[in-house]
This record gives structure tokens, sequence and C-alpha cells, in this order.
């Protein structure tokens, strides 16, 4: 049976328009990297936007999650996935969502009654707890015994911090052949959610206020990957139909067996995956050390580390055998992954050569510093494998691993951030000793850069970011990636618009946080692997956010009037812009 056929045909039965999934790259929203829900391309109908196709609605969603990223390599995590959905934009509630979920999963997939168990929401001081829901499950069949009620940590559901949200009631699936309880208990791990339910009849504000929605809206999500994995019976989803031809793939191209070597093989498989949805996708992301960029070169990186685990040969095909068989596998549902088939292949392989060539000089470095008796790496020679030599630390850790070593990795990242002070000082002291001798036109500078790099990716494209730059007290110069020279009509834009931002005044702001969730907020950063865990991140309004070690003016408005001097190409596809504040 096909899961994904039968879900749409049952909800179009139902009344539901099938509305196309959206691209994994949100086209309005800045705020997150990915679509991480099937629901999020719907945010401004859940407000009460009209929908072009109605108010009943389905689909199948691609989704990327990163939350999880260190848990893939274990038999149910993935950084993409397919949410099968149906929504009610202030249409149907409760009642009809829940008789629907019902009656596909008895009905449909004839899933047995005993097999299933509830939880709906507990209430908190705010919200009653949901006896509407309770009741409808008791109605169709469901005992007392298989509804827990839980708080707001496991049936609320919102994306992130704020948006429309509200009570939610999670479908359990007994995944075992074990007896089944009579007595459901979430907190068994036999039981396995398999579809959620929210009803989303609120609003919660930046500052946590919550208002009702002008309209109460249903927004359901139910994983393919585990759907098809607990239909088939198997506890490890690699194992299901879904992955089983691409692990023997593997197999077949690796002379290992799956059974112990199921962690290397799910990360290749999936991020070989999540790499070809990201490379085909409509925005044309490209490995870089920024945004989407960022996630995709971890992701090709992370899965050549794999393999070269495994013993696989860097110069052999099989990423691409792997990606070809994913593009085969999806493109009749997304038609990206054929159109941009060739875009595909050429972003893996490119970055795979990239790769190559860092890791092997790294290795050979590895090899010549490290006394192979030797328990621990020093922080010395971490550090410099890492600075010389571009190694990322977590290689460093990895070939310790095998060979039974340890790194002193707090020692590494003391080095590290004594080495960026050291750094920051020289270029301060090589500062005073310039014309003006006054280092607060050096740091009017550093905001100014940041500001350009922001009008830059605005007036040029999003694809702009920071190749190289220099400050000394008499300008800024800038070099970025751009494919022809800028127009006289481009420069005047990029000017007005820097110039406007100084002109409102807006705060700069220093703010501390784990490298991740700096990337993942989207902040820019040239050097990604450069940086320690914790990073210092400048933000200016909601224009603009860089790793950066500052310094940094308090406000724009201290920068004065901005001007454009020089446009001209640095290298190939490199332009490299010179700039004044006056
Ligand atoms: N938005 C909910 C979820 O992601 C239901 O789709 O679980």
């Amino acid at each position: 049976m096909n899961i994904r056929d039968e879900f749409i045909k049952f909800f179009e039965k139902n009344g539901h328009k099938q509305i196309p999934s959206s691209p994994i790259v949100p086209e309005n929203d800045p705020t997150v990297l990915f679509n991480t829900a099937g629901m999020q391309p719907l945010v401004p109908y859940l407000m009460g936007e009209e929908h072009p196709y109605g108010r009943r609605l389905c689909d199948y969603q691609k989704c990327v999650r990163l939350t999880d990223l260190d848990e893939i390599g274990d038999k149910t995590h993935h950084t993409f996935f397919e949410m099968l959905g149906n929504w009610s934009l202030g249409d149907y509630f409760k009642k009809e969502a829940i008789g629907y979920s019902f009656e596909f999963l008895t009905k449909v997939l004839n899933i047995p009654l005993e097999r299933l168990a509830i939880t709906v929401f507990a209430g908190d001081n705010k919200i009653p707890r949901d006896e509407v829901a309770a009741n409808r499950w008791k109605e169709l069949g469901i005992s007392e015994d298989r509804i827990a009620y839980l708080g707001a940590e496991d049936n609320f559901w919102i994306a992130g911090e704020s948006g429309p949200c509200g009570g939610d009631t999670e479908i359990f699936y007994f995944r075992s052949d074990d007896d089944i309880p009579e007595k459901f208990d979430p907190s068994d791990d036999r039981w396995v959610e398999i579809w959620n339910n929210v009803f989303m009849e609120f609003y919660k504000d930046e500052n946590g206020n919550i208002t009702e929605l002008k309209q109460k809206n249903v927004d359901t999500g139910m994983g393919l990957e585990r759907i098809v994995a607990v239909l088939e019976g198997v506890d490890d989803n690699y194992k299901s139909s879904i992955w089983s031809d691409i692990i023997k793939r593997l197999e077949k191209i690796s002379g290992l067996s799956y059974e112990g070597n199921e962690k290397s093989m799910r990360i290749i498989a999936d991020h070989i995956r999540t790499s070809v949805f990201i490379a085909a996708d409509p925005a044309g992301i490209k490995p870089s050390n920024t945004d989407q960029g960022y996630i995709l070169r971890r992701l090709i990186r992370r899965y050549i580390r794999q393999a070269r685990k495994l013993g696989l040969l860097m110069e052999s095909d099989f990423d691409e055998q792997i990606a070809l068989m994913v593009i085969e596998k999806y493109e009749k549902y997304y038609s990206e992954l054929f159109d941009n088939k060739q875009v595909v292949l050429d972003v893996l392989s490119s970055e795979k050569k990239k790769f190559v060539k860092t890791l092997e000089k790294g290795l050979r470095e590895f090899e010549k510093l490290v006394d192979m008796d030797t328990k621990v790496i020093n922080k010395d020679i971490a550090f410099k494998l890492y600075d010389t030599y571009g190694f990322p630390i977590e290689l460093t850790l990895e070939e310790a691993d095998d060979r039974g070593m340890k790194v002193d990795l707090d020692g590494f990242y003391e080095k590290f951030r004594e080495h960026q002070e050291k750094s920051r000082t020289a270029s301060k002291g090589k500062f005073k000793g310039g014309l003006s001798g006054n280092s607060e036109v050096e740091t009017k500078y550093h905001t100014a850069t940041h500001l350009l790099n922001a009008a830059l990716k605005k007036v040029i494209g999003p694809e702009v970011h920071q190749l190289g730059s220099n400050i000394t007290p008499e300008r800024l110069r800038f070099d970025f990636p751009c494919d022809h020279k800028m127009t006289d009509e481009e420069k005047k834009q990029t000017e007005e618009l820097v110039n406007k931002w100084i002109e409102e005044d807006l705060p700069v702001e220093k703010l501390e946080m784990s490298k991740e969730k700096a990337i993942q907020s989207g902040a820019e950063c040239t050097f990604i692997d450069r940086y320690p865990d914790v990073v210092t991140v400048y933000k200016i309004d909601d224009i603009s956010m860089e790793l950066c070690g500052g310094p940094h003016v308090s406000h724009t408005g201290e920068l004065g009037h901005f001007k454009i001097k020089k446009e001209e190409a640095s290298s190939a596809g490199v332009r490299r812009i010179k700039a004044i504040l006056e």
C-alpha cells in the first residue's frame, strides 16, 4: 500500500484539496532556515488569511529538522522527513478531526483498535483540560485506560517561540510483540507517537502573551518515515522500504554488512538524501559558510567522513550512486529533483573534492605531528592542526578516537580564545600606529562593514557574504561573491540602504550563544570551523546578524555618511568594494 497516496485520497474524499509541498527553504520567512513542519508555510492562513485552495487542505510536506543532528545514526531520527498533514482553516474542529484520524488509521490502514492509545491536553491555569477531545476518542471506542492527560510540555504545540498554537491530542501505536498492556503508559517506549492533531486556536506573541486567533484551526502531522516503519513491523526505520534499497546498495559498494556498521550507513543514507533535497531546492543553495549553505556543507562533509570510516574510496562514485537512487525514488513527487538533477550531482561532487583536499593535507600533518604512542593529543598539536592546516577539531577528535587516543579539548578551546584575543589586540595595536591614532574610526568601519554586507545581500542577492575584509583608518575594503560588475544603480541602491540604516540609528547588540544556535538563527559567519562552541554575535536590529569578535559602535547613527569609492574585480567571480565614512 502506498500510504502517501492513500492519505491524500482519503482526505480528498472528505472534501480536502491537496496543496503542493512548499520548498524546503521557506520563501517568506527569514526567521527559520528550513521548513520544519507541514504547517509552517500555512501560518498566514492559520492566522486568518484566505487560502486560494479553500478551508480544507491536505498535503505531504518536505521538512528538515536539525535540532537532533547528533542523534542521526540511531534507528529513528532523520534530518529530512516528509510530513503528511490535513488542515482545517476555520472549518471543522476537534470532533471531525479526531474522527478523520481514527477512520484513516483503523479503516484505511487497518490498524487494530487495541494497538492505539491517546494523549490529550490536561490543561493549565489558562486553558481547561480538553474533555471534548477525550470524549470524542471514547465515543469512537478508545477506553479511558488508553487515554493519558498530559501537560503543556507534551500536549501543547507551537513552532518555536511564538506564532499560532494550541493544545493537541497525539495518537500512539504499540510497536512490540509483547502483550499489549490494558493501561497506557506514555513513558513506556513500546508506545510510539504516530500522529499529532493540533487544535490551533491561540496566538502566542514574543512576550509570551496568549490571545485567541480569529478562527479555530486544525493542524495535523504524521511523519511518513515513522508510519511506514510501524506498518511494516520494523523497529529500525532504515529497515523499512523507504531505506532498505539504499542500505543494500551501501552494503554492496562497501562490501560490508549493515549489521555492525549501522551508524555510519544510516548517517550516509540520511545525509545524502537531505543534501539532495537542499541542493535541488529552487532557492539554489550551494555549500558555503553561512545559513542553509553551511548546513549543506556540514551534511556533505559529515557523510564523507562516515564513508571514509567504512573504507569507501573518495574517488569512487558512492555518493552519486546513492544520490541518483534518492532522485529516482522521489522525483515523481518532487519535480525539482528531476529538473535540478545535474545541479545536485555537481554540488555534491565539487564539495567532496574540496573537502577531500583539506582532509588529505590534514591527515598527513596529523600523522607527522602526533606521536602514535601518546594517550592524549595535547592542546598545542590540536591547535596547530586546526590553525595552520585547517583540519577541523571534530576530525582530530575522530582520528584520535580511532586510535584509542583522547584530545585535550578544554586546552584546545583555551588556546583558541587566547589566539582570538591576541589577534584582536594586535589589530588594535597596528591601528594605533595608523594615521588617526583613534580606534573609534576602526570600530565604525567594522559596523559599516556589517551594514554593507546586509545591503549587498538585498541588492545583489542572498548568496553575498564576506570573502575578505580589511579595515584601515581611511576606508573599509570588502570582498564578496558576485558574477558581474556592479551597475551604477546597484551601487546607488547599496549606498542608500546603508545610509538609511545609519539614519534610523539602529541599536547594535552583542550576544553570546552556542555556535549551533547562532547558525540555526541565521547568523553569518565566514570561517565557521574556526570558531569555538560559544560565540559572540553582533546583531543590528533585524537587518544583520554576524559572528564577529567586534568591536562595534552601539548605534548605527554614530557612523556618519557612507560612500562607495570603488568597485572592482578582486578575482574570478569575486568583487571588491572600497568605501568610506564621511
Ligand atoms: N504541527 C504539528 C507537528 O509538527 C502537527 O502537524 O507535530
